[in-house]
């Protein structure tokens, strides 16, 4: 199966995890795209969704889906959403797609994180794949050294020869070859430097559940 085919699948298996009658948090990147298209084909049976960007609000308006601004919603089941690395234990780098805030905020109302992935997500350790960090424009320079000093080395994001700018307007620095062991620790230690509007690594708040596609079928991972 392509890496394609195996995020169908599992966007296809996320579908059980939606509530009838209720919001659903919808995530942002290529795997949830795969799950948008799917939940147009059951769109009667939700009430609206939650968007965690900008072109997620996009895709499921061009299917009919009614998309809710956070601050007009109290709680929702389920947030559904990719991940560029897992670990076993439920922790994630996110950010892959720069939309890092919107979905840590999103997924902070909802009950339960359905993360849906292909296998080559699930790692040992987090790092390998470079962690986002989102920073106030006016601080990237001061970050970045301090997060050279955690012993990364950050990287400003770009984009057709200009910083990339976030849905927020903020930029994003993609930290280069840390080793996460302790995720929880590292997510709170990002947070607290100033200048830092959200670390990519979802720890405190992991995912519950993961659909990992494989190629002997879709592994429900629950944590
Ligand atoms: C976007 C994200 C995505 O969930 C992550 O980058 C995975 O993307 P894809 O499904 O395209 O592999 O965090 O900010």
């Amino acid at each position: 199966m392509t890496q394609d085919e195996l995020k169908l699948v599992v966007a296809q298996a996320a579908i059980a995890y939606v509530v009838e009658g209720e919001i659903v948090g919808v995530g942002t990147g290529s795997t949830a795209n795969f799950f948008i298209d799917e939940l147009a084909k059951i769109k009667h049976k939700v009430k609206a969704a939650v968007a965690s960007s900008e072109v997620t609000a996009a895709r499921l308006r061009s299917h009919g889906i009614t998309v809710l601004d956070l601050n007009e919603v109290t709680s929702m089941p389920v947030y559904i959403d990719g991940a560029d690395e897992i670990t076993p234990q439920g922790a994630m780098i996110k950010g892959g797609g720069a939309a890092l805030t919107r979905e840590k905020i999103v997924a902070s109302v909802a009950e339960k994180f359905v993360c849906i992935a292909d296998g080559s997500k699930l790692v040992d350790v987090l790092g390998k794949f470079p962690l986002p960090v989102e920073v106030i424009p006016m601080s990237h320079a001061v970050v970045a050294r301090k997060l050279n000093a955690l012993g990364g080395e950050a990287r400003l994001r770009m984009k057709d020869g200009e910083p990339l700018l976030t849905d927020n307007g903020n930029m994003i620095l993609d930290v280069h070859g840390m080793q996460i062991l302790d995720p929880l620790t590292m997510e709170a230690e990002i947070n607290n430097i100033v200048g830092v509007v959200t670390v990519g690594l979802f720890a405190r708040q992991g995912a519950n559940v993961c659909l990992l596609g494989t190629a002997e079928g879709v592994k429900t991972l629950q944590f």
